[in-house]
């Protein structure tokens, strides 16, 4: 595996009883990219999305990380090589605030290095790194705030920051601005964008907007009946007959 590949896949299969849901699906993503994968409702991608994450257990394939085969590592595992994903269904705890949200993404996922550090020590650095990642996601001056009583936006930033804990290479967001006001939609991309640039952090997308994922992806997935339908560029895309007449005009829609 070419060491400027941060995340491959070969054959992945996953059925559910008599439907195959993800069908052969050799993906490779570069380290550093934002890679978008695009294809329509109940093509697959949140399935594939649970096998990078090993919430599911592929029923073939192979998933790599590094050059190391992770196919069969349970989440937490996964986690702790860096890999972060964010689910479609919120994992925010509404009575809790924002720091608290953020510090116990931090506890609970914590790198090894804070487990060498004891009780009032531990709760002191946790609570650093919380600061840390909600000036990164923009919710230091709403940290006392719960979590249930922020704007939706908001608590999609929050939804990130959870990820962040860890300090994960690699982001698996499953959909972040589902549901939002698309006034609303460019801040949260920003975001993913600065995460990605200045954390160095390679972006696995699935998204909707067209507009979105052609504006910032370096390359992006079709799938379609979970298979890969075309893979390229924004440009090749956008270009690809096939993708054109089958998905796209619907997609923008
Ligand atoms: N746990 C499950 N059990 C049975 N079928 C599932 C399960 N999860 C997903 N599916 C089916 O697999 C297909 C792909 O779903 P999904 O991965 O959620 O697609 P997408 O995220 O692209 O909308 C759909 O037909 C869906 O109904
Ligand atoms: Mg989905």
């Amino acid at each position: 595996m070419a060491d400027d590949i941060i995340l491959e896949t070969r054959n992945l299969r996953r059925e559910f009883g008599a439907l195959v849901a993800v069908n052969n699906v050799s993906v490779r993503v570069k380290a550093g990219s934002f890679h978008s994968i695009i294809g329509p409702n109940g093509a697959g991608k949140t399935t594939f999305f649970n096998l990078l994450s090993g919430t599911l257990k592929p029923t073939a394939g192979q998933v790599f990380f590094k050059g190391k085969e992770i196919t069969h590592l349970p989440v937490h595992r996964a986690v702790h090589l860096g890999i972060g994903r964010s689910f479609q269904i919120t994992n925010l705890f509404p009575n809790l605030t924002v720091m608290e949200n953020i510090r116990l993404a931090c506890q609970a996922m914590g790198r090894d290095n804070f487990r060498l550090f004891r009780s009032h020590r531990a709760f002191r650095q946790y609570e650093e790194r919380a600061w840390e990642i909600m000036g990164k996601v923009g919710l230091q001056d709403k940290a006392l705030m719960l979590a249930r009583a922020l704007p939706h936006g908001d608590q999609r930033k929050l939804e990130l920051g959870m990820i962040l804990a860890p300090d994960p290479q690699l982001l698996l967001l499953d959909e972040p601005t589902a549901g939002m006001a698309s006034e609303q939609v460019p801040e949260l991309i920003a975001l993913i964008r600065e995460i990605q640039t200045s954390g160095k952090k390679t972006i696995i997308l699935v998204e909707h907007n067209m507009n979105v994922v052609m504006r910032v992806s370096d390359t992006i997935t079709v799938m379609h009946y979970g298979e890969v339908l075309a893979e390229g560029t924004p440009a090749e895309i956008s270009a690809n007959e096939t993708v054109q007449k089958a998905y796209l005009g619907a997609l923008y829609e």
